[in-house]
């Protein structure tokens, strides 16, 4: 039998079943990682080896660098997933990659190797879209979440303001009209001459300044839920020209930006909690590993009686966990989409 029909009986097998041990390996972006994942929600190895020493002193990803990277360590990363999890690769029910969106290059070790592992040990594969594998991580992290919620999905390359109606089913309310929120930070902490990654450095000065030392501008938008930063970025940039922000301590700067930013997500947020009659917030991706974001959140909810969940900032930022959570997901609900076709699929939303 060819290796795609077998495919298609094994994960229809197993969604008969109702159960799956996955072994998942994420490569997007700047992490090579793997993690072996029980039905959906129980982390059983979560290996993550982060490239961000290698890009720090270009002061940021560099495509290329990534790419090989990824080829050097992913065996070593894929290898010690399984070790720790005390299974062979025998033994895993099925094989899933993050498949887009992200680095061309840097997906591409990850999609081949796992493409190379499923029809070597005659496994299922599964695509999964990295966006989708940022909220799943939320599945990780709190025990009895089901959907319907609200999720605000905050990244490097994306933010976005969802519906979630069902696992791997989203519908997007608002996105960013520009820049992402991770970007956001990132600009901005260079700006302060930050080290790469520059959000979690902003961050951490942020927590000692003053938010009301700067006046920045808040962006209003067309669309009701969607973000705009590039404005904000572009006051901090003049402020810095005209010497505003020497005239500070970097902590007041910090300070006063991440408000800015947390005002817009929170003020969005708020927006579509009220108005849609949530009862869950999930807010995952990267910059929900930012302080200022995680306490207005809390505050916000804990006022208007809605249930908050956010990850660890382990599974916030890029891991394969939230990858085998996704793809268990998408194999219970039918809409696994495997086989030996599966690209890299660098664009979307
Ligand atoms: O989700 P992620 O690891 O990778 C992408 O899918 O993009 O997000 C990385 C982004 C970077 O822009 C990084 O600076 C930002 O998340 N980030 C933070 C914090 N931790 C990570 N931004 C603000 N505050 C943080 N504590
Ligand atoms: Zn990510």
């Amino acid at each position: 039998m060819l290796y795609d029909e077998r495919c298609a009986i094994q994960l229809n097998d197993l969604r008969r079943a109702g159960h799956a041990v996955i072994l998942a390996i994420e490569t997007s972006c700047d992490e090579t990682a793997a993690a072996v994942i029980r039905d959906g929600r129980e982390i059983v190895s979560n290996v993550v080896a982060t490239q961000i020493p290698l890009h720090a002193r270009y002061g940021g990803v560099v495509p290329e660098v990534a790419s090989r990277a990824h080829v050097e360590s992913i065996n070593a990363v894929v290898d010690r997933a399984l070790s720790e999890s005390g299974l062979r690769l025998a033994d895993v029910d099925a094989i899933a990659a993050t498949n887009g969106p992200g680095l061309v290059g840097a997906l591409l070790v990850g999609v081949s190797t796992a493409k190379a592992l499923a029809f070597a040990a005659s496994k299922p594969l599964v695509a999964v879209h990295h966006m989708e594998a940022h909220i799943s991580a939320a599945y990780l992290a709190c025990a009895d979440l089901t959907p319907p919620f609200l999720c605000l999905t905050v990244s490097g390359g994306h933010t976005a303001l969802a519906d979630v109606t069902d696992y791997g089913e989203t519908r997007v309310l608002g996105r960013t009209l520009d820049d992402a929120a991770g970007e956001a930070f990132d600009k901005a902490a260079r700006v302060l001459g930050l080290p790469y990654p520059g959000g979690p450095a902003l961050d951490l000065l942020a927590e000692n300044g003053n938010p009301r030392a700067l006046a920045l501008p808040r962006a209003k938008t067309p669309g009701a839920y969607d973000f705009s930063f590039s404005g904000l970025k572009t006051a901090f940039i003049q402020l810095d020209r005209k010497g505003t922000l020497a005239s500070l301590s970097k902590e007041d700067a910090a300070a006063s930006y991440r408000e800015a930013v947390v005002d817009m997500l929170a003020a969005k947020t708020r927006r579509a909690a009220d108005s849609g009659g949530y009862r869950t917030i999930v807010v995952a991706g990267g910059v929900a590993a930012n302080r200022g974001l995680r306490a207005r959140m809390a505050k916000d909810c804990e006022s208007r009686g809605l249930r908050l969940c956010i990850p660890p900032v382990s599974l916030c930022t890029d891991n394969a966990a939230m990858v085998g959570s996704a793809a268990y997901y998408r194999i219970m609900s039918g809409k696994a989409v495997g086989g030996l076709s599966m690209n890299a699929e660098p664009a979307g939303y």
